[in-house]
């Protein structure tokens, strides 16, 4: 007879979820789904070693573990920790980790243009999304604002260093997706910068990739730079029979021209599957391609709004009183879309 699989309960906001052990706070949420799975900025699930770096993702443990139930003395980064079984997680119903995900957003926005209407990433970028939930109307911040000239690295790809958050993930994809890394984080600190070495360009096989990962607009597509705003193209998912790559990508079409190709995100904003930079730059015809079907956007973005059904908030969040007060600015955003 099969052996029974190790599970561990672990409850977030309330809600319980059981999972493998070694399973993070962040992978249980988002087993759970919904408004209660903490944002992530620098983690991502296809990327190994990445998280840790940017704080987005918070959260209290108010119970340890069934063994030894006394809370964590501060605030956990849900990407690095891992559940213990019988663990209490609290992340949109604890005041604490809303105050702590303001100030990381305060902190992020620091050196971080407010350029979102000239700037390519605009629609599709997290750090615009968690402004927009956790952000002060005023700065704080008196000091000059540290900037730099934007920097073409390679003919494909531009750094806007101006608007990086030094989340590592495309220092990662360089390492992990390609044969030969050719850029990465100089120096420390606040002089902290991504720099290809004695400006190398990026030319490798995978390397715009970076681009899909970068959950900023620090590394644009410049063969879509300034060609349209992303809420006025309709996503399209499509194949093609690529020796490189999977070939599975989503075409940006506007008419019918295609602006731009980028891989398929799944619902945590991640791409499923990396593409090679044939199919990203060089593919741009229809008749390059197999169509498929409509991208389905379910994310309540800007891509999604007057194209797809309403956001319905979980079933869950709707009869739960102590979640709905907690989540009062999730609703108020939710409600203004509808
Ligand atoms: S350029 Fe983008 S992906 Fe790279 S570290 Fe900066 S924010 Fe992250
Ligand atoms: S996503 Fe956890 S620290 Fe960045």
């Amino acid at each position: 007879m099969a052996e029974e699989e190790v599970k561990f309960r672990v409850s977030i906001d309330g809600i319980p979820v059981d999972v493998a052990p070694g399973t993070t706070i962040l992978n249980a949420a988002r087993q759970i789904g919904g408004d209660i799975v903490p944002p992530a900025m620098c983690y991502y699930s296809k990327l190994e070693g990445s998280g840790g770096k940017c704080r987005t993702c918070l959260v209290k443990v108010s119970k340890g573990s069934e063994k030894d139930p006394r809370p964590m003395p501060k605030l956990v980064a849900s990407c690095r920790t891992t559940v213990m079984d019988g663990m209490e997680v609290e992340n949109i119903t604890s005041p604490d980790v809303v105050s702590a995900r303001k100030a990381v957003v305060e902190m992020l926005l620091i050196n971080h243009p407010l350029d979102c209407p000239i700037c390519d990433q605009a629609g599709e970028c997290k750090l615009q999304d968690l402004g927009y939930e956790h952000g002060e109307e005023q700065a704080r911040y008196e000091f000059a604002r540290r900037t730099f000239e934007p920097i073409d690295i390679g003919d494909k790809i531009q750094l806007h260093m101006n608007r990086c958050i030094l989340c590592y993930r495309c220092v990662y994809v360089a390492n992990q997706l390609t044969n030969q890394r050719e850029h990465g984080i100089l120096y420390r600190g606040d002089h902290s910068e991504i720099s290809t070495y004695i400006e190398n360009a990026l030319e490798t096989d995978f390397i715009g990739n970076v681009i899909d990962v970068c959950p900023v607009g620090a590394l644009t597509d410049k063969t879509f730079r300034f060609k349209n705003r992303v809420w006025f193209t309709k996503p399209v998912d499509a194949h093609r029979d690529c020796p490189t790559c999977s070939g599975k990508v989503t075409l940006w079409y506007k008419g019918a021209d295609v602006l731009r190709v980028t891989g398929r995100k799944d619902e945590f904003g991640e791409v499923d599957e990396f593409i090679c930079d044939t199919c990203r730059f060089d593919r741009k015809q229809t008749s390059d391609w197999k169509l498929e079907e409509p991208t389905p956007v379910e994310k309540y973005s800007v891509i999604g709004s007057n194209h797809y059904p309403e956001f319905n908030p979980p079933a869950v969040i709707k009869e739960d009183k102590k979640l709905q007060t907690a989540n009062k600015e999730q609703f108020a955003r939710t409600e203004k879309l509808k």
